[in-house]
């Protein structure tokens, strides 16, 4: 039994050494694990620290598909999962069948799958991206319409973006907390309390929500938003643990999250004891089927060079 944080920490320092271990965090995790982490940061640069790891093991603090991805780009390493049960409720829509029966119904327009998807989905797709290569990975592929999935926000924000046209797949995936958190009666409400603000929004989020925002980007884009725009107040339209981080970077602007309950409950499920048991014990590991896992690696490599 630990007596005080401070003990939890120090002995979760001291394991990452003994270890060999690093520490990847997504932005929404919990203030406490940001805090100890090695790295923060959005989907796609989680996925492209995890390529260039030469730790022995990877500790990840995030939810399941994050942690899918990071062993596939690792075959060789341990990759830890402090709490299996965070999953993504949103990656659950693009099932392999659904993919499987848009593939017969679409043949010949290529499949882009968002990360927020299994590693069984990701190896029927062509590409995988995130939300802030999306717009840009589509438009390289060159064709008039591709599949994607499964946020159908995200689907709209990309043909606002592009022009070209794409079929959601399923039509009704959608991320529940930017669905029905970040909506507008908070977007107002915060409004009224910050009149001045600049509103900053995840393309998760509805569109009546991203029709009345100043920016719109992933989690990574909006921090970097915050740091360039010339204002002082900033709503950010997302998950609540972003603030954290970007009253970290920039404690000299106010930021203030759209809806304060806006909260991934999977992303908190992830705290420094469990990261500190994970380190002791060396599992929960995550466990890949070795051709899965090759096949996601090449997917996602080969969804990186045409970002390049
Ligand atoms: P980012 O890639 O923008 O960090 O988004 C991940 C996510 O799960 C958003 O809900
Ligand atoms: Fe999934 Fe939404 Fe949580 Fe992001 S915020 S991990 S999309 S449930």
């Amino acid at each position: 039994m630990y007596r005080n944080t401070k003990e939890i920490l120090d002995k979760i320092t001291e394991l990452k050494r003994k270890r060999r271990a690093i520490i990847l965090a997504h932005n929404y995790q919990l203030p406490e694990v940001q805090d100890i982490a090695d790295f923060v940061g959005d989907s796609l640069e989680l996925a492209k620290k995890a390529l260039n790891v030469d730790t022995d093991v990877i500790v990840f603090a995030g939810v399941s598909f994050m942690a899918e991805m990071a062993a596939a780009l690792n075959p060789d390493k341990i990759v830890l999962h402090p709490d299996p049960s965070a999953g993504c409720p949103l990656a659950d829509y693009a099932t392999p069948e659904v993919i499987k029966k848009y593939k017969e119904e679409h043949p010949n327009i290529p499949v882009v799958l968002y990360v927020n998807s299994l590693a069984a989905s990701k190896i029927l797709a062509d590409y995988v991206v995130t939300s802030s290569s999306a717009s840009k990975l589509i438009q390289r592929i060159g064709k008039d319409e591709v599949l994607f999935g499964p946020d159908r926000n995200l689907a709209d924000h990309v043909t606002k973006r592009t022009g070209i046209k794409v079929i959601p797949l399923p039509p009704y995936g959608r991320c529940p907390v930017h669905q029905y958190l970040i909506d507008e009666y908070h977007l107002i409400k915060a409004l009224e309390k910050h009149p001045k603000a600049k509103v900053l929004v995840h393309p998760e989020a509805p569109l009546e929500v991203r029709e009345r925002a100043d920016f719109i980007g992933s989690t990574s884009q909006m921090l970097k938003a915050v740091g360039e725009m010339n204002a002082e107040e900033f709503i950010l339209g997302t998950e609540e643990g972003l603030s954290y981080r970007a009253r970290k970077l920039y404690p000299n602007k106010k930021v203030y999250p759209l809806n304060p309950r806006a909260i991934c409950i999977d992303m908190k499920k992830i705290t420094p004891l469990k990261i500190l048991r994970s380190l002791e014990a060396l599992k929960p590991k995550v466990v890949l089927d070795k051709e899965v896992g090759k096949k996601v690696k090449e997917i996602i490599e080969r969804s990186l060079d045409m970002l390049r």
